[in-house]
C-alpha cells in the first residue's frame, strides 16, 4: 500500500497538483446569514429535530449487515478503519466548511457503495452528528438491493423537484438517513446535471441540516455522470480497489476532478492481498 502512496505522490507532484481548487461558493460553518438569537435557534433545532422525527424509519436485517461487509457494531475490529476515515474526513469537512462529499472511483466495483455505508454508519455512531446518505449512482443503483429497503420515492424525482426528500428517505439510525433510487435511469447524467438538483439539495439542506451528505456516485470511467454533478459537491473522495486500479487511472480521475472540485482523499480498498495482517483492509492517503 506504501508504494501505491508513493506512486501517487509522484504522480502528483510531477504535475504540480496541491493548490485547494475552487470552493462550492460559501457554505457551511463559513456561510454567514447573521446571529438570529437564542430563541431563533432553539425553534431551528426543534425545527430539525421534527424533520428527522417525521422521517419513515428502517431497519435493515442484521444478515444484511453481515453479507455486504456493513459493520455496524463499533466495538468490531473492522470498525477501527472507518472510524479513522470519519474522523478525517470531519476534520476536513469543519476546515474548510464542507457539507456534501461524493465518492467515486475510476473503474467499477472498486467498494464505493460498501465504503459510503460504512463511513456513513460510522459517522453516525455519533450522536451529535446527522447524515445523509444518498445513491447517486442513478444508472446502477444499489442500496435498495443491497439493504433489502422498501419502497419510496425515487431519490431522482427529488432532484427533479417532483417529490419531496421526506417522501423518499428513510431513517436507519435517529442520526442516519438514506436516499436511494429503486431502478437505473438511462438519463442519468441529465437528472444529476440539472441545475434544479443543486435547489432541491439546498432545500433538503435547510429543512434537515445534516452535518455531512454524502454521495455514492458511479464509477468515472463509464460516463459523464460524476462530472455533471461534481459542481454540486464540496469535495470528492476517491476509492481504488488495491490490485485492479491502477495509477495512472487513478492520476487521471484525481486530475479531471481537482480541475472542478476538492479532491479529500484516495482510499485505497480491498487491500488484504496487500496487508493480510490487517484481512479486511483500506488504505488512507490524500
Ligand atoms: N474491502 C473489501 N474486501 C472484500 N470485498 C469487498 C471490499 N469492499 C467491497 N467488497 C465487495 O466488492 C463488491 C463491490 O463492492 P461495491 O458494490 O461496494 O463496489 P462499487 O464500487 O460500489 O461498485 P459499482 O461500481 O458497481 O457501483 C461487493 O461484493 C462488496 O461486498
Ligand atoms: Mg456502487
Amino acid at each position: 500500500m506504501e508504494k501505491i502512496q508513493a506512486a501517487l505522490a509522484k504522480a502528483r507532484a510531477a504535475r504540480g497538483a496541491g493548490a485547494a481548487a475552487p470552493a462550492r461558493g460559501t457554505k457551511g460553518a463559513a456561510a454567514g446569514g447573521g446571529y438570529a438569537g437564542p430563541a431563533a435557534a432553539f425553534a431551528g433545532v426543534s425545527a430539525t429535530s421534527a424533520a428527522w422525527s417525521s422521517l419513515r424509519a428502517f431497519r435493515p436485517a442484521p444478515e444484511v449487515f453481515l453479507r455486504n461487509h456493513l459493520i455496524e457494531d463499533g466495538d468490531r475490529r473492522e470498525a477501527t478503519t472507518f472510524d479513522v476515515m470519519r474522523t478525517r474526513l470531519l476534520q476536513a469537512i469543519r476546515t474548510n466548511g464542507w457539507r456534501r462529499v461524493a465518492i467515486t472511483s475510476p473503474s467499477p466495483a472498486c467498494g464505493k457503495t460498501t465504503i459510503s455505508l460504512n463511513l456513513g454508519l460510522s459517522l453516525a455512531r455519533q450522536p451529535e452528528l446527522r447524515v445523509i446518505l444518498v445513491e447517486a449512482d442513478l444508472r446502477r443503483p444499489s442500496m435498495v438491493r443491497m439493504l433489502g429497503l422498501p419502497e419510496t420515492a425515487p431519490v431522482s424525482a427529488v432532484l427533479s423537484g417532483e417529490a419531496e426528500f421526506g417522501d423518499c428517505a428513510l431513517r436507519l439510525a435517529d442520526n442516519l438517513a438514506v436516499a436511494t433510487n429503486p431502478a437505473g435511469l438511462r438519463n442519468s447524467a441529465e437528472i444529476l446535471g440539472q441545475p434544479h438538483a443543486a435547489t432541491a439539495l439546498e432545500r433538503m439542506e435547510t429543512v434537515y441540516a445534516p452535518t455531512v451528505t454524502l454521495f455514492d456516485m458511479p464509477p468515472m470511467m463509464t460516463g459523464d455522470d460524476v462530472m455533471a454533478f461534481v459542481d454540486k459537491v464540496d469535495a470528492v473522495l476517491l476509492v481504488a480497489a488495491a490490485e485492479a486500479t491502477t495509477i495512472k487511472q487513478i492520476d487521471l480521475c484525481e486530475r479531471e476532478l481537482a480541475a472542478q472540485t476538492n479532491v479529500m482523499g484516495v482510499v485505497v480498498n480491498k487491500c488484504r492481498f496487500l496487508d493480510p495482517a490487517d484481512g479486511y483492509a483500506y488504505g488512507y492517503g490524500s
